[in-house]
């Protein structure tokens, strides 16, 4: 896949770019000649793609930061304030767990919103100020087929994704009018780590791979505001269907099915 790089490089910025589907997008940037500084938490898996992406002639830098940290702006701006940044993706995004939201505490339903929601809104702001100056440049947020309608056991993850599609779709209007292009993902079961630790084992072959959702991701940075992963294509247009008792009842039969039933 060529990624045009004159539009998307030198450089990309990739919160959740040690494992997964963003691990998948560095290596194909790589491929296209796009740089890419990679921020997760743990620094083995971050160093690991970092070499990787070096093997195939890119440069990589990493930093390892929790993105619900208070300072998370500033320690991202000390390793991309020198560099000109034509790529955001922002993969990181989770549930920090599964079960009923009344017994989650407080601070853990507030974690969910910095990562999924501060984290976007910000990085969105820092770098779309930035690219819009330079009239070029895309902005990728991934979401979640959780996000188009209520998920029980994952509320607030749930939520957070539907504001990042509608905060997406705003947002791509705004800033094509400065050439850059902006894509929200409606990402569907993916067999990766993250999901893995949090106990969901996609059953029946309905996850995909990341490799896959990354290669479609790229392909369709101009296609926003929203690209829905193909697998995806029919619980999303059950949006259309009035009955949101039925779909939020769907989803909690899903979780239900892939935790073994011990959602709490
Ligand atoms: N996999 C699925 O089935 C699925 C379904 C729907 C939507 N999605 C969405 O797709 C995106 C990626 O999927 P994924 O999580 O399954 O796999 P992934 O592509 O492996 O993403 C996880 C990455 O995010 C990093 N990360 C997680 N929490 C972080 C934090 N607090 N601060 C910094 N980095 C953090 C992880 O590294 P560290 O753990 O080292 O920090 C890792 O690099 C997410 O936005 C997710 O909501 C996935």
């Amino acid at each position: 896949m060529n990624i045009d790089r004159g539009k998307y490089g030198p450089w990309a910025v990739i919160p959740g770019g040690s494992e997964g589907i963003g691990a998948c997008i560095a290596r194909e940037l790589a491929g296209s000649g796009i740089n890419s500084v990679l921020i997760a938490r743990k620094p083995e898996p971050l160093e690991q793609v970092a070499q990787e992406v070096r093997n195939l002639g890119a440069e990589a830098r990493t930093l390892s930061l929790d993105m619900t940290a208070p300072d998370m702006l500033d320690r991202i701006r000390e390793v991309t304030d020198d560099i000109e940044v034509g790529l955001l993706v922002y993969n990181a995004g989770a549930s920090l767990r599964t079960g009923p939201f009344i017994e989650w505490s407080l601070e853990d339903v507030n974690q969910v919103i910095r990562l999924n929601v501060v984290g976007q809104t910000t990085l969105a702001h820092h770098f779309g100020r930035r690219m819009a100056d330079r009239g070029k440049g895309g902005i990728v947020l991934m979401g979640s087929l959780a996000g188009v309608a209520g998920s029980p056991s994952v509320i607030t993850y749930s939520g957070a994704k539907a504001f990042s599609q509608i905060f997406s779709e705003g947002l791509w209007w705004e800033l094509k009018q400065h050439g850059v292009d902006v894509l929200h993902v409606v990402v569907g079961s993916t067999n990766t780590p993250a999901m893995e630790r949090l106990g969901i084992v996609y059953k029946r072959g309905e996850g995909v791979e990341s490799e896959w959702v990354a290669k479609l991701t790229l392909e369709n940075i101009a296609n926003g505001p929203v690209f829905v992963m193909p697998e995806m294509a029919e619980g999303f247009a059950q949006l259309t269907n009035p009955d949101r008792r039925a779909l939020t009842e769907g989803n909690a039969a899903f979780i239900l099915r892939n935790t073994e039933g011990t959602w709490d």
